[in-house]
């Protein structure tokens, strides 16, 4: 299925100007309170894939858009995504020492920096999302992306999943069903893969029916997207994924791969992925790299 010449490469070069985007809406650390832009720097600039923030360009290109407007929101996706790693690793979640290759925030600047590192990434993402008011007179569509990236990050997002998510563990009393996992997948991951694709269409000019069928795409991609980050934490090594495997098993998950096993996980990604490109395929404007990007993401083995 992967035809996109040199998809490596242009994967690499998008990644390297998503890094550009968000150097440039870091905070600065020489001011008070110097200790928590270090902690929430630190937490972003070790790295990661970017995924969240590249999805929104392709997304926003796709739809005919060639502005910076989107480039606030870019960075401000990121940093919310880096609160919810941030915060998912603290020792009351999921109690993880190693992210993105490097020890997380909360081992080196200690639980109580961790906490408010988290909160002020999720506020900051904010601070730095507004700022695309000074990039277009586009006032509607900028306040119709700052609704999806509030809605999709909070109670009824992301949110809303990792706080069902954190019952599923040796605390919890049974193991899940497969509409509970479902519910925590389509949240806790499935929401911050929604929104950038919706905001980038948003910011674009694109209609409520191609909004809506960007919502979906990431709908069956974020939950392909955990559905395999399940897989290789049992199947791929620490140095692989720069992030401990076996992290759900420490804390007694139900995932997919308990539920139905390897094979039949995998074949789930898959399956979702394909609905996810067979629906991109209806959608105007050049695609190509975001279709490979799709199928990228549910072969990826980190
Ligand atoms: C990790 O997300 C958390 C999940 C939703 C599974 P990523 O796999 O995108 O992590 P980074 O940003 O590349 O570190
Ligand atoms: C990730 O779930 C969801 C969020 C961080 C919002 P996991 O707990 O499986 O993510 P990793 O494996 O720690 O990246
Ligand atoms: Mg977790
Ligand atoms: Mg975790
Ligand atoms: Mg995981």
């Amino acid at each position: 299925m992967v035809n996109y010449v040199n998809f490596d490469e242009e994967l690499r070069k998008r990644r390297d100007s998503v890094n550009d985007i968000i150097e440039r809406y870091l905070p600065k650390e020489d001011a008070v309170p110097g200790k928590l832009a270090e902690a929430m720097n630190y937490s972003i600039r070790i790295g990661g894939k970017r995924i969240r923030p590249i999805l929104m360009m392709e997304s926003y290109r796709m739809f005919g858009g060639h502005k910076t407007v989107v480039e606030p929101f870019m960075a401000a996706i990121e940093m919310i995504h880096t609160h919810s790693l941030v915060h998912d690793d603290l020792p009351a979640i999921d109690n993880d020492e190693l992210r993105r290759g490097r020890r997380t925030t909360h081992a080196v600047f200690g639980e109580a920096i961790g906490i408010l590192a988290g909160d002020a990434l999720l506020n900051y993402a904010y601070e730095t999302a507004l700022q695309a008011f000074r990039h277009t007179e586009d006032v509607q569509r900028v306040a119709g992306a700052l609704q999806i990236l509030s809605s999709e990050t909070g109670l009824y997002g992301m949110l809303g999943g990792q706080s069902v998510d954190v019952q599923n563990d040796k605390n919890g009393v049974s193991a899940l069903s497969k509409e509970e996992l479902d519910y925590i997948y389509l949240h806790k991951t499935g929401s911050l893969l929604e929104a950038p694709l919706m905001i980038g269409a948003t910011l674009a000019g694109a209609g409520k029916g191609e909004i809506g069928c960007m919502k979906e795409i990431g709908r069956r991609i974020g939950l392909a997207f955990q559905i395999q980050d399940d897989i290789l934490d049992v199947t791929a090594t620490t140095e692989e994924l720069g992030k401990p495997v076996g992290s759900d098993t420490k804390n007694d998950k139900t995932t997919y791969v308990t539920l139905m096993g390897v094979d039949r996980a995998r074949e789930t990604v898959e399956e979702q992925t394909a609905v996810a490109v067979r629906l991109l395929e209806s959608m105007p404007g050049e695609k190509e790299f975001l279709r490979e990007l799709l199928v990228h993401m549910a072969s990826r083995s980190k």
